[in-house]
């Protein structure tokens, strides 16, 4: 009982962390973007990836602790939550390779980027919070046997 319980806890933790990146992010490119925001944002973009690959990993632990593997490949709702939990990943690669690019710019003493590239990177924050949204409403599904079956 004690191992599920933990699984499931990291799960959540994770998810906070995921969260908490993509809410520093949103924050930051609201300021101007200086060597300093560009350094934050490059760094709670690791954290974003950490938070990502922490919720895979405890979330594949919870299927096979909680209800075995067979309940969730049998589930709908998983197999959408997983498909747009891919998409996210996906999506974050562009903002990503333009993060690290920038910061290599800055620590070099070269400038960064422009305020309309900036901008340009504010709607990232907002698709992800709503992919994740729509994840966390498949999860309460699947776990309720919400779409089982299909
Ligand atoms: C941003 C992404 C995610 C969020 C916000 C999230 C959130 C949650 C929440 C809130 C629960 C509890 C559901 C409930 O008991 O009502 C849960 C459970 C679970 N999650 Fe996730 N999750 C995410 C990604 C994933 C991924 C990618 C996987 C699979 C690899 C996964 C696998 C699971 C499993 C197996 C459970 C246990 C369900 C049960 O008790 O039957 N999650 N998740």
């Amino acid at each position: 009982m004690l191992v599920p319980v933990i699984i499931a806890t990291l799960h959540y933790i994770a998810v906070f962390l995921l969260v908490g990146a993509v809410f520093a992010q949103m924050y930051l490119l609201k300021l101007p973007p200086s060597a300093d925001a560009v350094r934050g944002i490059a760094r709670a973009d690791i954290v974003f990836g950490i938070g990502a690959v922490a919720i895979l990993i405890s979330g594949f632990g919870n299927a096979a602790h909680a209800k075995g593997m067979a309940y969730y490949f049998h589930n709908g709702a998983f197999h959408l939550a997983l498909t747009l939990f891919i998409v996210s990943a996906l999506l974050s690669i562009g903002p990503t390779i333009r993060y690290r690019r920038w910061k290599k710019a800055v620590d070099a003493g070269l400038p960064g980027p422009t305020e309309a590239e900036w901008k340009a990177q504010r709607k990232w924050p907002h698709i992800h919070l709503t992919l994740f949204a729509i994840i966390a409403a498949c999860m309460a599904m699947m776990a309720r046997g919400v779409m089982a079956g299909g």
